[in-house]
């Protein structure tokens, strides 16, 4: 068994590098954010993003082994982000996992970002499987039937906004904080969910899929017909649009989950964190007898140790990748062994 794994992770804002024992123990997860980086733009720039995790990756690593007390000798197999995330920031991660595995002569795998959003779990749960999966966060929003450790069938993704995004692009009308989910969930707490209705789009559907575009434009033609918000009002709105959203994810992966007779359900990604979608999801879960599993907020955000967890059990499978392992933006390609494109 391939006991010792380095998880590398750079798929967005985040450099990241990890040290996890035999799947759930984590000995280190270092995470180096690039908030800073970005706040003045109000967005990740992708080319700024790509050149702080070149200068970044290489402390990052070496903090991890350290804090772990290893050192690169002592590492079995190295798991690394292959997608989806930006293309160039994707690269120094994958590159950096392909040197160390070249000079230590250790098996890589790449791993899907997504499916390790939801892997994070297993590093704090002793998880029955099948489980419904929802991950969300600032690039994505996607429902997952995860059948075993390594086996995730998409059940349906947004069709256009994240519904981090959604929080993202609201904060920015609002002239709220960079990144904006935090500050809505923070300004919602003292305001009215019932005071505007926003759009629940797709929620009346058999359709897993999602769609958060049509409740920013609903924001925008609100704030046309009702400028200049004073504090309570704008921490209605707030209340109100985080309802919309919340619900929204809330009924589907309910759905997702009594449609399919699953009773254990896991909520991951950074918008995990949302205090309401927390607390709404506890609720009706409970009442379903659905039990449901969140990650500490510092595995929910980006992390290495979610990417070290999900390496551990494709390498436990056999699956290993090759030095000609290359990155995909989007979904994960369909299978293509022996070319580099995707390992598993
Ligand atoms: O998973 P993550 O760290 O990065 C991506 O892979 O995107 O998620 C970041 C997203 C951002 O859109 C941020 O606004 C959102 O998670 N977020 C929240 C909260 N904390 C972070 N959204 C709503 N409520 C929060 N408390
Ligand atoms: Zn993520």
């Amino acid at each position: 068994m391939l006991s010792l794994i380095l998880g590398i992770e750079s798929s967005c804002d985040e450099t990241a590098a990890a040290v996890i024992k035999e799947g759930r123990t984590v000995l280190s997860s270092i995470v180096s954010s690039q908030i800073e980086v970005h706040r003045e733009y109000g967005g990740v720039v992708p080319e700024l993003a790509s050149r702080k995790h070149v200068e970044k990756i290489l402390p990052v690593l070496r903090e991890a082994l350290t804090k772990a007390g290893v050192t690169l000798s002592d590492i079995d197999g190295i798991a690394v982000t292959q997608g989806p995330g930006l293309i160039g920031c994707l690269m120094v991660g994958i590159s950096t996992a392909k040197a160390v595995s070249f000079s230590l002569g250790a098996p890589l795998v790449g791993v899907d970002h997504l499916e390790a959003h939801l892997a994070a779990s297993y590093l704090e749960y002793d998880i029955s499987f099948p489980f419904v999966g929802l991950v969300v966060s600032g690039g994505h929003t996607s429902l997952y039937l995860v059948k075993n450790h390594t086996e995730f069938e998409l059940l349906g993704k947004t069709r256009d906004d994240a519904a981090g995004e959604a929080f993202d692009k609201a904060a920015k009308l609002l002239g709220l904080g960079y990144p904006g989910g935090v500050e809505i969930d923070r300004l919602s707490r003292e305001g009215d969910a019932r005071a505007i209705h926003f759009p629940r789009p797709f929620n009346t559907t058999d359709s897993f899929d999602f769609s958060f575009s049509g409740i920013k434009t609903a924001l925008v033609y609100y704030l046309k017909k009702n400028p200049n918000p004073n504090q309570q009002q704008l921490k209605d709105i707030c209340a109100s649009y985080q309802e919309a959203i919340v619900e929204t994810l809330v009924q589907k992966t309910l759905r997702a989950a009594t449609s399919h007779n699953i009773k254990t359900v896991v909520i991951a990604g950074g918008v995990a964190c949302n205090s309401r979608l927390r607390e709404l999801a506890r609720e009706r879960f409970e009442q379903e007898g659905i039990s449901l599993l969140i990650p500490s907020p510092r595995y929910c955000t980006d992390n290495a140790a979610m990417i070290g967890a999900l390496g551990f059990y494709r390498f436990q499978k056999g699956e290993r990748s090759e030095l000609n392992l290359n990155p995909y933006s989007t979904s994960r390609p369909r299978y293509i062994r022996g070319r580099g494109l995707v390992s598993h």
